[in-house]
């Protein structure tokens, strides 16, 4: 029998290649008058954000721009922005960019409304339905973000990612454009796929997880693992780079309805202590995870495999070769090991202390405690198969 559950979609999507144009039309809908377009430094000096601006002016609407948010973003960039929203009566928000931008207008939404601090909203269930109106516009196949209930903030100052979450700051719409993808560099079309992955394969894996979260994880685990290579090597090839993003969306359902687990509690200690790239974290820490969570998993893992094209009727061999392909793609697109991020060994201890505390820690198919963690980390670092 399958387990009661409940599965709840609150944002409409509105997917294809070249589809960026129904911006204004959702934003008509939206009765929008004052638009905010959170953004990053990286997409205006790119000439990206123009795109998004020439259809609001197109529109004859009101917007200003906020392009302060960083990568990991942090809880002032949060409420600076909210603070800027508020005096500028903002009513509705556009988000653009990969994770960063969308989780950090995700959290102004609700600050801009509600008040307080960022932490104050930590954890599930603290946000009340007043937030403001939030169209999602993904520029990386990677997050998911556009799609979930959930976003990551660092505290800076106890260095500690932690997540909110909550439909209610699911966007409106999310306006999912694979064209927007054709530019981004290699190494950050690898990061951010890996992170998808991760997703997928952890949404399907969650000890919380149901059967549509299966489901959408699964094939995402498809549509990824089938075009990433192509993807960082021919970035122009917009056939790949549709897959990646209808994976990274997919992979986004399944972690939202289901949840992230322990790659995701390492990955997030990692980026809060480094400031390190959060898919580069996940693709070095998956496959030592994976390994770990074999015994406790190993039916899910052989349909993963498979899922990746690898042939083999038993379960458990399937499940090996498909924690190698793993490294393989890894290793072919280019992802560098731990050691790139100027990892201190001496820190293991307390990156497991922190992996321990995630909200996501309950959710992995085998326990880990922090001891198990330090020695997850410690093989990561050893064992480092990457050059
Ligand atoms: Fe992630």
């Amino acid at each position: 029998m399958i387990d009661s559950f409940e599965f709840i979609l609150p944002t409409k999507i509105r997917y294809g290649a070249g589809i960026l144009k129904a911006l204004g039309e959702e934003l008509r809908d939206l009765k929008a008058r004052k638009i905010m377009v959170i953004t990053d430094k990286g997409l205006v000096n790119a000439g990206m954000l123009d795109k998004v601006t020439k259809i609001i002016n197109e529109e004859s609407m009101d917007y200003v721009i906020y392009d302060e948010i960083e990568a990991n973003p942090k809880d002032y960039n949060v409420e600076a922005c909210a603070e800027v929203a508020r005096l500028e009566s903002i009513d509705t928000i556009v988000a653009f960019g990969g994770g960063s931008p969308i989780d950090a207008a995700k959290a102004v939404a609700v600050l801009a409304r509600q008040g307080g601090k960022v932490r104050d909203y930590q954890g599930k269930g603290k946000i009340k339905e007043d937030c403001l109106p939030l169209i999602t516009i993904p520029t990386t196949a990677g997050t998911g973000s556009e799609v979930t209930f959930s976003s990551v903030i660092t505290d800076t100052r106890e260095k500690f990612k932690f997540t909110i979450k909550s439909t209610a700051i699911a966007a409106k719409t999310a306006i999912v454009d694979p064209e927007l993808t054709l530019t981004v560099p290699p190494l950050v079309t690898a990061a951010t796929g890996i992170d998808a992955l991760t997703h997928a394969i952890e949404g399907y894996t969650a000890n919380c997880t149901e059967p549509i979260a299966e489901a959408v994880g699964l094939y995402a685990v498809e549509y990824i693992s089938g075009n990433i290579v192509e993807a960082v090597k021919n970035g122009r090839n917009l056939a790949a780079r549709d897959k990646m993003m209808m994976g990274s969306l997919l992979a986004g359902l399944s972690f939202s309805h289901a949840d992230v687990a322990s790659v995701h509690c390492m990955a997030e200690a990692l980026g809060s202590l480094y400031d390190a790239p959060h898919g580069m974290c996940n693709a070095i820490l998956l496959p030592y995870v994976m390994e770990y969570n074999l015994p406790f998993a190993e039916y899910k893992y052989a349909r993963i495999a498979r899922a990746m094209g690898i042939v083999e009727k038993n379960d458990h061999e399937a499940a090996v070769k498909g924690i190698e392909h793993i490294k393989e793609l890894s290793e072919e697109i280019g992802l560098p090991g731990i050691r790139t991020l100027n990892v201190n060994p001496a820190d293991f201890e307390l990156l497991a202390e922190m992996s321990v505390m995630n909200g996501s820690n309950d959710s992995n198919p085998r326990k880990v405690t922090k001891d198990e963690y330090v020695l997850l980390f410690k093989k990561a670092y050893d064992d480092s198969f990457f050059k």
